[in-house]
């Protein structure tokens, strides 16, 4: 699978790992950045926002975002529509926001969640499968909400 990864200074550690993690799986691993610890005019919504649109654009398939707590780039990826980003951490929650909430984009905090369960919490998100049935329509209901805020 294409898999898009972005991260803040505080992510990029963890989400380096990650994507090595996944690549010796067989996925194939693109860095939306940011690329440097040092840099803080890479700040957590332009890296949410570049996976994002990776994804909505058909680059990618899916996305690991990566911030201290995992909410400030996950907050900034779901502004973008269609795209739905979940804070995991633990792989239950990781499981469910694929089979019933079909998130593209899985998020974590480096400062929250220690490496091997992070691998754990990216296996399960990506080992699993959107349910459909009564998850689509409620899932419908979410872009359903982006879309009366597009009209307004
Ligand atoms: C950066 O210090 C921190 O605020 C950021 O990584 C993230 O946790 C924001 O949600």
């Amino acid at each position: 699978m294409k898999i898009g990864f972005g991260s803040d200074h505080a992510g990029i550690e963890l989400k380096l790992q990650l994507m090595e993690h996944l690549s010796a799986q067989g996925h194939e691993c693109t860095d939306y950045g940011n690329y440097d610890p040092n840099d803080r005019g890479d700040d957590y919504p332009l890296p949410g926002r570049r996976v994002a649109e990776a994804i909505r654009e058909g680059e990618v398939e899916k996305g690991v975002l990566v911030c201290g707590t995992g909410l400030g780039i996950s907050l900034a990826a779901n502004k973008v529509p269609g795209i739905r980003a979940c804070v995991c951490s633990e792989p239950y929650t990781a499981s469910m926001a694929v089979r019933h909430n079909n998130c593209q984009i899985v998020s974590m905090g480096a400062r929250v969640v220690g490496r091997d369960l992070a691998k754990m919490i990216v296996d399960t998100f990506f080992s699993c499968e959107f349910e459909g049935g009564r998850h689509e329509a409620r899932v419908d209901m979410i872009s359903g909400i982006e879309r009366d805020y597009q009209k307004a």
